[in-house]
This record gives structure tokens, sequence and C-alpha cells, in this order.
């Protein structure tokens, strides 16, 4: 438990919150993965530092697959593949299992919610599980054979294949982003957890909340975009450092 007498009251104080919430709803960014090893894209030693997000860009993927490829398989796949869900991802699957968390809305395409446990989880930035034709739209699972190509290619009509989540310059998946704001509207609490919400559209889902008369509890060590105009309560602490305080509070076994 924290030695900052301040720290133990939020804690106690969002506990309260999430215990009491009617329609609790999650909002994850990058940072609730950085426990399980896998880098955020911004802040120190961010990915956005070591990498040139151009190669997420969606025409110069296009037009230069010879350089985006090997990129997108070191990042998202190479580290993505060893990465195991952290305290904090099964926190939220205990919160679903016990029927307090109605859903969680990810920017993530790790889709370590869902090892996790999570069966309610919206991926507003798509996911990296599966490859699409960017010809025929045929989907693949992103398997090791496949991902053995240098330029992974449609075996249906020889077009190109790419990871399917959004690249920068794409839309976000119309399923996901109606699930995603309709969950937004209908929470009475949401956890906003390790986002900059620098993003949009998806840092609007927390505003939307928040407009909707959502309570939001931020998790982050640092201040984001929403601490100082959406968050009513935050807990400036590491994800996974979090989730074991208010499991211990909830009395909520997440071993
Ligand atoms: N626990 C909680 N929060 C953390 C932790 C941690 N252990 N470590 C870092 N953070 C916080 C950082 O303080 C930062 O606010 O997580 C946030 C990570 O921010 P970003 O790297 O910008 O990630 P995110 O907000 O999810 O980015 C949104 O940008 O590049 C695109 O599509 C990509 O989905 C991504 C989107």
């Amino acid at each position: 438990m924290s030695s900052n007498p301040n720290l133990a009251e939020l804690i106690a104080e969002a506990a309260e919150k999430i215990k009491l919430a009617r329609h609790l709803v999650a909002f994850t960014g990058a940072g609730i993965s950085v426990e399980s090893g896998i880098p955020s894209f911004r802040g120190e030693d961010g990915l956005w530092s070591r990498y040139n997000p151009k190669t997420l860009e969606i025409d110069y993927f296009i037009q230069h697959p010879e350089i985006c490829w090997p990129v997108v398989k070191e990042i998202f796949y190479t580290h993505f593949n060893k990465a195991l869900p952290n305290a904090a991802h099964r926190f939220l699957a205990r919160l679903e299992d016990v029927g307090m968390l109605k859903a969680t809305i990810t920017q993530n395409i790790d889709s370590l919610h869902q090892q996790a446990g999570n069966r309610i989880v919206h991926c507003f930035h798509g996911n990296s599980a599966r490859l699409t034709c960017l010809k025929c739209g045929n989907y693949y699972p992103a398997s090791n054979d496949i991902l053995a190509q240098v330029i992974p290619h449609c075996t249906h009509c020889g077009g190109l294949l790419k990871p399917d989540f959004i690249f920068f310059g794409e839309a976000i998946p119309d399923d996901a982003y109606r699930a995603s704001f309709d969950a937004a509207r209908q929470c009475d609490v949401m956890l906003v957890i390790g986002t900059t919400g620098e993003v949009y559209p998806a840092a609007l889902i927390p505003q939307e909340a928040k407009a909707n008369g959502a309570f939001i509890i931020e998790i982050n060590p640092l201040q984001s975009h929403f601490s100082h105009q959406t968050t009513l309560l935050q807990l400036p602490m590491k994800a996974g450092e979090a989730a074991q305080a208010l499991a211990a509070r909830l009395k909520l076994k997440i071993d």
C-alpha cells in the first residue's frame, strides 16, 4: 500500500467510485502495456523516438512496403509476441468477470486485454492479430509463416497485405467507432488508463463520457491532455501498481 497518505485517500476514493458505478467503462492506451514490456509511443524512450512514424502512414506504406514492413514486424510482432498481460489487464478482466466493468475501449492493438480475459473489447485502432489485403480485403492470421514473407502478399489476388490496425491516414473501423462512443455515453464512471490523449478521434471518447456526466478516473504517472480538463480524480501511478492497490481495496483477487 502507498506510504503517501494523500495517495491512499485517492485510491480509496477511486475504489469507492468503481464499487458504486452503475455502468463502468475503461479507456486504455499504450501506457497500460508498458509493464508488459511494450514501449509506449511517446515520452522517454517511446517508439516514436526510435522509429519514424512515417512508416505507419498508409500512403507511404503502400509506396514503400519494402521499407515499412521490416519496421512494422520489428515494432508490432517481435515485441508484441513476447508480451503477457500485466496486473492492470488482469484487474480489468476481473472487473468484467464480476459484472462491474461493462466494456473496455482500447487504442492498443496488442490483444493483451483479450489475452487477460476481457470479452467486451472495442479495438478503436484495430488489432495486430490479423492482416488484411489492400486489394481484395481478404483477412489472414498474423502467423509466423505469413510474416516470414519479406513483404506479405495475398495468396488469393497477389495484393499487398497490411496489419489490420489503422495506419495514420486511415479511418477508424465503423463498428469500433460506434460501439466506443455508445459505451462512452452510457457510462457513469470511466477509467482512463495510460494515454496521452494526444491522438484524435480517440481522445474524444473520455470527453464524450464526461459531457454525458461520467466521473473520469485517470491512471497515469504523468499529466496527460485529460488531466486538467477531463479528469476528476487522477492516480499518479503506474497502471499495474494502481490495479494492485484498487483490487486490494475492492477485495478482488488478480494474482
Ligand atoms: N502506467 C500507466 N501509464 C503509463 C505507464 C504505466 N506504467 N507508462 C507510461 N504511461 C503513460 C504515459 O505517461 C503516457 O501518457 O502512458 C501514456 C502513453 O502515451 P502514448 O505513447 O502517446 O500512447 P497513447 O496515448 O495510447 O497513443 C495513442 O497514438 O501512435 C498512436 O495509434 C497509436 O494508439 C496510439 C495512439
